[in-house]
């Protein structure tokens, strides 16, 4: 990234921001966030000009850091990153065994005694720990906990999250280039680097068939336990609520008794959420057999259920929408393009295809720290599945091979939401 600009005025826009989120915190008794325990900051609950200002002091002091560390020290941060500590703290569940209590901390000997592990390779995990601010020693030979080990502790969602970024997705990124190596193309689930890494792990040989990164965590339930339950905290963010999707599209606008089939719906939480505002609509969440077998029974509203692969062709003729939510940034292009292809023989004109679905924005387009975050998952889903977050053009690609018949209405992106909603009408 570019920059003309001086040390000065990065550091003014640094005191600008500070200003404006300070101010904020002290109108409003938040108390002054702390890296070393106490208080912790969660951004996502303040007003959306605060979170700018917050997002704005993230980038600015990162590249008034940056700019200063020079690219020498730029690189040992990329290529050493925090992995295989984590993975041992982790692994040895250290978060837990600190006491909580403020005033407490314990000896590395007794931290030692309690792990079974060698007091100096203990020693060597948590100090490359340290420095990322994760745990600190107070006094030499003693280890106590920093805000963000504390949370790490003491939130069981949390510790499932770092489950999966540590010991799935990281292991999986880790594995990409021996992915790419021997495929390539990077275009079938099955070649992804967690779908080669786990049929090397299980002793498969390499014309052996091997599964997709579903299918690995459909049968490892501690994969898919903590898989979960970091999904399930990630849906609460604001950026992924139902609400844009029920106020994001115009649902009143479809006829009355218009059929809305969802592919790859889950347990139906977004046809529950528009059906419960727009009464005029009927609704089918179709999934894959076991999902669809522990989804709860919905007396209440006219949603039904239906075991479906998106893989074959549609079974449910003549729907008004076919709607696909966070779906195809799972699927390789080819695939998304046979997705759409199956449905072809259940559509009429004027039926429409509504994917909702995160869109890449153009390199630079978002703030820094957002794009990283964004970058890392195009990563992660390039590791798990072949697959990768489009920028919006790719989209259009996709209907346009699909079909030429998908007549491409729009693409939209919400107020607040992660997600865009993109729609396509078949014109027969
Ligand atoms: C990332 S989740 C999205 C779930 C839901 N649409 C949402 O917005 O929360 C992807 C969904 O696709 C389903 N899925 C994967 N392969 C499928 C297939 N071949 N046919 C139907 N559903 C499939 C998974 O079971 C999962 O529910």
């Amino acid at each position: 990234m570019a920059t003309t600009k001086t040390f000065e005025e990065l550091a003014a826009s640094i005191s600008k921001n500070a200003a404006i989120a300070g101010g904020y915190l002290r109108q409003h008794d938040i108390p002054t966030p702390s890296l070393t325990g106490g208080s912790a900051l969660d951004t996502s609950a303040l007003p959306a000009h605060i979170q700018a200002a917050c997002l704005s002091l993230q980038d600015v002091s990162l590249e008034l850091h940056e700019l200063v560390q020079g690219p020498r020290a730029i690189l040992m941060d990329f290529s050493t990153n925090a992995k295989a500590d984590a993975a041992t703290v982790f692994q040895f569940g250290l978060p837990q065994k600190i006491l909580l209590d403020d005033a407490e901390d314990i000896t590395y000997a007794e931290l030692a005694q309690q792990t079974g592990l060698a007091q100096s390779a203990l020693g060597t995990i948590l100090r490359a720990a340290i420095v990322y601010r994760v745990f600190r020693d107070p006094i030499q030979g003693r280890i106590a906990h920093s805000a963000a080990s504390r949370l790490w502790a003491t939130d069981p969602a949390i510790h499932d999250l770092m489950g999966l970024n540590i010991l799935d997705n990281g292991i999986h990124v880790g594995f990409i280039s021996q992915a790419l190596e021997r495929h390539p193309k990077a275009d079938e689930p099955t070649d992804s680097a967690a779908a080669v890494l786990h049929a090397a792990l299980n002793g498969k040989q390499p014309h052996e068939q091997r599964s997709t990164c579903f299918e690995i965590l459909e049968r490892e339930s501690a994969r898919s336990g903590r898989a979960r339950t970091a999904m399930n905290m990630m849906d609460k963010r604001d950026g992924v609520s139902l609400r844009h999707l029920v106020n994001g599209y115009d649902w009143a606008s479809l006829p009355k008794d218009s059929l809305v089939v969802d592919l790859g719906g889950g347990h139906g939480d977004a046809v529950v959420a528009v059906a419960s505002k727009f009464p005029h609509l009927k609704f089918m969440a179709q999934d894959l057999p076991q999902t669809i077998s522990t989804a709860p029974k919905i007396t209440h509203l006219p949603v039904e259920f239906l075991a479906h692969s998106f893989l074959d062709p549609q079974p449910i003729k003549g729907a008004k929408v076919y709607f696909f939510r966070w779906v195809f940034h799972n699927w390789p292009d080819k695939y998304c393009i046979r997705i759409l292809q199956t449905l072809i023989p259940a559509l009429e004109k004027g039926s429409r295809v509504l994917l909702m679905d995160s869109v890449m924005p153009s390199v630079g387009g978002v703030p820094l720290a957002r794009e990283r975050e964004k970058r890392y998952m195009d990563l992660v889903m390039l590791a798990n599945f072949d697959a990768r977050d489009r920028p919006a053009e790719a989209y259009e690609g996709i209907f346009a091979k699909a079909d030429n018949r998908f007549q491409v209405l729009g693409i939209k992106s919400i107020e607040c939401s992660e997600l865009c909603l993109m729609e396509a009408e078949w014109a027969g």
